[in-house]
């Protein structure tokens, strides 16, 4: 597959759907964020988003669907819907997948992947399935049309479709972004249990960190938080430097659009963050791994790095936002040295006592960490770190 203009796609018009302004699409996000995904959404202009579990739906362009692609932070990925209709068991699944003109995405020699999820459907309960159902059907229709069917490719597709079905309900989404939009790019280094960037740029928002004031990242391990904030605060659009799925498939005239989106995102850009963004970890491979990362996302010039404890951490001036997901406990207890994670949250309590006029805000994993540090939350919010029940907590200190 080459990059750039792919002469495949060409000869598409998409006509079905992709000439309409009508489009819906579903963008999904982590459990507990949706509130930080619509305001997104309301920033770009995008009318009515309307909240769901996991996700927000919405109408507009395709346009609008490349403009969420580029600028959202929180999203993971957007799914355009291409057909809903009645499901009740896999002949009806079949039947109907197979009446679609696959040919408006499908071009020519491209590979397709199908993953499916499935709820309270008896017939379609085993998701792997379903799927098969609706690459059966696709692949049938196409080779009718087309002579060809089309090759899967699990890893990498040209394009990837999504099946949704709860009860009797099917929708048949293509997904804009291919990879997750949480994969920015910029993770060259690795660090045990990294911080989602979709799920630190919800923090971010949920937690009202303001860019126009200092921020620290005391234990910031590869440095998400301190990246994704270094970002926000220059305007850099999270899509910037990745490519995306739909770049496969669409026509000139859409091609033209996206260039204009992209070329309107860089003007955005300013030059420096307006002020200090700290990333401190008393892991020294942590640090470095934040700063390749830093690098790699093209902010390391906003960010300063810092090799130490928390608990040593000195009052700083002026007053900012402290913002980290500290370790949730198991690892601590087995590998850290002997150390307890209650003795670890009672030391950042006492930090805290030593910072007033900041605002702190944290992901605790561990209700032992709101516990330790005694003071009334000013805003607590339920989210989910993939299968982890999480709590943002913020208090100003
Ligand atoms: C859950 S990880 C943070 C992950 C980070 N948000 C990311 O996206 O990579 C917790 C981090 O806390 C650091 N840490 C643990 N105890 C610490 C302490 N007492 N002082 C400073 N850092 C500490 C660990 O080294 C680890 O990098």
């Amino acid at each position: 597959m080459i990059q750039g203009v792919d002469t495949r796609a060409a000869s598409f018009h998409n006509r079905t759907v992709l000439n309409t302004s009508a489009c819906s699409f579903f963008v999904t996000c982590a459990k507990g964020t949706e509130g930080a995904l619509r305001r997104e959404l309301a920033a770009l202009r995008i009318g009515g988003p309307r909240g769901a579990t996991g996700g927000v739906s919405f109408s507009g362009t395709l346009m609008d669907g490349m403009k969420v692609c580029l600028h959202s932070r929180v999203a993971m990925r957007v799914l355009l819907e291409i057909a809903a209709f009645a499901a009740p068991d896999a002949d009806h699944l079949y039947a109907e997948t197979r009446e679609i003109d696959w040919t408006d995405f499908v071009g020519h020699g491209m590979t397709i992947a199908v993953s499916a999820t499935t709820h309270a459907n008896p017939h379609l309960r085993h998701s792997g399935f379903a799927a098969l159902k609706v690459k059966d059907a696709l692949a049938d229709r196409l080779r009718e049309r087309t002579g060809r069917r089309p090759d899967v490719a699990p890893r990498n597709p040209d394009v990837s479709i999504v099946l949704h079905v709860r009860g009797q309900q099917a929708r048949l989404f293509v997904d804009l972004a291919g990879e997750p939009l949480h994969r920015r790019g910029y993770r060259a280094a690795m660090v045990e249990a990294p911080l989602k960037e979709s799920l630190a740029a919800a923090m971010l928002s949920l937690g009202a960190v303001a860019i126009d004031k200092p921020f620290l990242d005391p234990m910031a391990g590869s440095g998400t938080l301190a990246i994704e904030h270094a970002m926000a605060a220059r305007g850099i659009a999270p899509g910037l430097h990745r490519r995306f799925g739909f770049e496969r498939w669409i026509g000139p005239e859409q091609r033209r659009i996206w260039d204009s989106l992209v070329k309107a995102a860089r003007a955005g850009i300013r030059p420096n963050a307006p002020c200090p963004i700290l990333a401190r970890d008393k892991d020294k491979a942590a640090v470095a791994a934040a700063r390749r990362n830093a690098e790699a996302a093209f902010v390391l010039a906003d960010i300063t790095f810092e090799v130490g404890d928390f608990t040593t951490l000195a009052p700083r001036e002026p007053a900012g936002t402290l913002c980290t997901n500290p370790p949730y406990g198991e690892r601590l207890e087995v590998g850290d040295a002997g150390t307890d994670v209650r003795r670890l949250y009672a030391g950042i309590a006492r930090t805290l006592d030593r910072m007033r006029g900041w605002r702190a805000v944290f992901l605790a994993g561990n209700p032992a960490l709101a516990q330790a540090l005694g003071r009334k939350p000013a805003v607590v919010h339920r989210l989910w770190n993939g299968p982890i029940e999480a709590r943002l907590l913020v208090y100003d200190l």
